[in-house]
């Protein structure tokens, strides 16, 4: 067997079987492994790779699980063992619950049925279309978002704004502040009952059942509201009329679900990538004076397209994206039937963990990881080991909305940093990630947006 790198003192055995791999000693039958996990779940996983190395081995009660942090390892499971794999049953339950049978919930024949009708719309060659509406959008929220703001809030409401006018050629209306608290309310809730054994179900006065209810809600009326009327040439005009390759379209229940599921899944995660972008530019002032001058050099004061040759803007978020990955964790995946890898005979029904999060700080493959450095995704730098860096998953799986998401934070990121130097407000302590659905900040992030006086004139 390949051995695979591990950065501690401990060797790894000669051995290939899952119950020779190193692991931490449990008692209790695991229970207090499945307690850290939930209050401290990335604390947790870079605990275990640092004491135990790239493959770790944890058992809870009589669930068998493998963490895998070998960048090799990882994407061998993902892109050629992914028919092996399901997703992890309790991600789906909870998912299921607000997003239905979407893309992201489905497994086998179904999701690869509705993954071929969803495909064209998020493909690199559709992408550029959506520029114009995501640059109404940014302009929208940003013309009045000088001084100090709540910027999760902020990129949330421009993250949501893009997404509807996508998805139905129609604006976010007034409630954008509820509607994005409703989705921290599903999120925090999702995330909580993941780690219950079962659902239970909704109307039990169970704490944050009600403000679960609400949310949900308000979230169905706003993609139901959508769905009514989408205007021409929208996501869900085209999508009801979609055929795929092999003729297959879609039920209105599964287009309803897949609107949700780009509405959720689709904005939180883009806002997510550019709060932690905007933090650490707001506090590596040298880096956000060379994005300004890159910003202003390209564009002489017109507006971005997204598609704008702008390299070291790309690589800062990149980098926030490595060193923040909004879908930091919970890529879990069921093996379905024994598979070797690399000579590691891995049984029936494991369970295999990958944290992203740890992947992107483990110090044998990034140099000085908790620096921010965007050099190193500059064209022409080494490029990072193949696994290392994974923000949008890797396999069949890999997200869609990729190619959305990138050209959507290069145009909100050029447009605010053409408007806008961000400055730390003295006094607030530097941001905390907390693992929800995505990594958020433990605490509301604020930052000033002071106007720009040295912008070039507008063309
Ligand atoms: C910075 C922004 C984004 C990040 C970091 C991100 C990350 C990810 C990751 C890591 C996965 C794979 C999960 C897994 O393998 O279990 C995923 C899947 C997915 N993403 Fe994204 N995403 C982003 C933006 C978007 C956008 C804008 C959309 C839609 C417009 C979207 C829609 C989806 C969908 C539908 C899936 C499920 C795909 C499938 O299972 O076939 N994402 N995303």
């Amino acid at each position: 067997m390949r051995s695979p790198h591990v950065d501690t003192a401990k060797p790894m055995p000669s051995v290939c079987r899952w119950q020779d791999l190193p692991g931490p000693r449990t008692r209790w039958w695991g229970l207090p492994l499945l307690r850290e996990m939930a209050r401290d779940y990335l604390g947790q996983a870079e605990g275990l790779r640092r004491t135990h190395g790239t493959l770790v081995r944890t058992q809870v009660v009589r669930e068998r699980m493998l963490d895998v942090y070998d960048p090799a390892l990882l994407r061998e499971l993902l892109v050629e063992h992914h028919e092996a794999l399901v997703r992890w049953e309790r991600g789906p339950e909870v998912f299921a619950e607000v997003m239905g049978q979407s893309v992201l919930v489905a497994e086998g024949a179904g999701w690869q049925r509705l993954r071929r009708v969803l495909m064209p719309a998020f493909s690199s060659r559709r992408v550029p279309s959506y520029a114009g509406l995501m640059g109404e959008a940014a302009e929208a929220h940003l013309r009045s978002a000088a001084g100090v703001q709540d910027v999760g809030l902020l990129f949330s409401r421009i993250t949501m704004d893009v997404m509807l006018r996508a998805l139905f050629g129609q604006a976010l209306g007034r409630d954008g502040a509820q509607v994005a608290a409703d989705v921290q309310t599903l999120s925090e809730a999702g995330f909580r009952e993941m780690f219950w054994p079962v659902t239970l179900p909704d109307w039990l006065p169970l704490p944050g059942k009600a403000a679960k209810r609400s949310a949900l809600k308000r979230l169905r009326g706003l993609i139901r509201d959508g769905l009514a009327n989408p205007s021409a040439g929208s996501l869900a005009a085209g999508l009801r009329q979609a055929r795929s390759d092999h003729g297959e379209s879609l039920s209105e229940t599964e287009l309803r679900d897949q609107c949700m599921v780009s509405f959720q899944a689709g904005h939180e995660t883009s806002a997510t990538a550019l709060l932690w972008w905007s933090a650490l530019l707001a506090n590596h002032p040298a880096e956000q004076r060379c994005l300004r001058e890159e910003v202003d050099g390209t564009l002489q004061g017109r507006a971005p397209s997204g598609q704008d040759p702008l390299p070291r803007l790309d690589a800062s978020l990149k980098e926030a994206m490595r060193l923040y990955p909004p879908v930091a964790a919970l890529l879990t995946r069921r093996l379905l039937r024994p598979i070797q890898l690399q000579g590691l005979a891995l049984p029936a029904g494991l369970l295999l963990r990958f944290t992203l999060h740890t992947l992107h700080h483990d110090p044998s493959l990034w140099d000085e990881p908790e620096r921010f450095r965007p050099q190193r995704f500059l064209p022409g730098a080494a490029p990072p080991p193949r696994g290392a860096y994974l923000p949008f998953g890797v396999g069949p799986r890999v997200c869609l909305g990729q190619h959305f998401a990138m050209q959507e934070m290069q145009l909100v990121a050029a447009q605010l940093l053409q408007r806008f130097a961000l400055h730390p407000l003295s006094g607030d302590a530097p941001p905390v990630p907390r693992l929800r659905v995505t990594l958020r900040p433990l605490a509301p992030l604020r930052l000033e947006l002071r106007p720009r006086q040295d912008a070039p004139a507008a063309r």
